[in-house]
């Protein structure tokens, strides 16, 4: 984590809107949401099934532009950055865990895991992959192909490949969607202790244990934020 998470907040949008165009009928994703996420923070971002959570975590990830308002990531103005100056400034600023896990399907559990540090060489991956599959109850998993996971398996491995490279911000998309109560504790414990250590996480969640465990909640309704604290 750099020092900009220091000085600045992690997150700061103003007024971001998307509407979805499909078989040309307009949906409204999100209307006019703001918010702010500093250093530390551990934010979920609740609402029912539709409401935009999903839509909200991929403009912040870079991985979905916005139609309306404004997004800045550790000081940074991210919105009119070039293709390849997001991909740059999410491999070493953002951590994404998918609600459907994009696991590369012919790579093993540890070469999933190890992606990241392609696009960011950093020291002991491997030694640190293994630290965090055994924290998570997989380390005997390593060599297997994600289709030989279980869903609960493949989601906390997902979560690994997330936190491997220690990212100021972790976006998870129903990180625990998949798993019992024990292993979701387990989850929920990671990500709490990350952000003891600085780091901020947005969480989307249904799940009522992993909302209680976040310091601010955000609640959408139909693409509008219907509530924050
Ligand atoms: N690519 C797309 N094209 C058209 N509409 C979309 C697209 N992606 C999402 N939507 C619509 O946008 C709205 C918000 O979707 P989103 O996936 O963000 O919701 P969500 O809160 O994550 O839901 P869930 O809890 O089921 O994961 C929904 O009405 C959805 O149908
Ligand atoms: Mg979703």
């Amino acid at each position: 984590m750099n020092e900009l998470s220091k000085s600045n907040p992690v997150v700061f949008a103003a007024g971001l809107g998307k509407t979805y165009e499909a078989k040309g009928k307009k949906v409204v994703a999100l209307d006019g949401i703001s918010l702010e996420v500093n250093a530390g923070e551990f934010v979920s971002v609740c609402g029912p099934s539709g409401c935009g959570k999903s839509t909200l975590l991929l403009i912040l990830g870079l991985l979905l532009k916005q139609d309306e308002g404004s997004l800045k990531l550790s000081g940074t103005d991210v919105s009119d950055l070039s293709q390849s100056s997001k991909s740059s400034f999410r491999a070493e600023h953002i951590g994404f865990v998918f609600q459907d896990f994009h696991l590369i399907p012919y790579l093993s559990v540890m070469d999933n895991i190890l992606v990241p540090s392609l696009a960011k060489p950093v020291e002991n991956a491997a030694d640190r992959a293994r630290m965090l599959l055994s924290e998570m109850g997989i380390e005997n998993r390593c060599d297997h192909l994600p289709s030989a996971l279980s869903a609960g398996e493949r989601q906390r491995t997902a979560l690994v490949r997330a936190l491997l490279l220690q990212p100021e911000l972790i976006l998870a998309d129903e990180p625990t969607g998949n798993l019992d109560r024990e292993n979701s504790t387990i989850v929920l414990d990671h990500l709490a202790g990350y952000t003891d250590r600085g780091g901020a996480v947005i969480m989307a969640t249904h799940d009522n244990e992993a909302m209680e465990r976040t310091g601010t909640r955000i609640v959408l309704d139909e693409g509008r934020q219907i509530s924050s604290k």
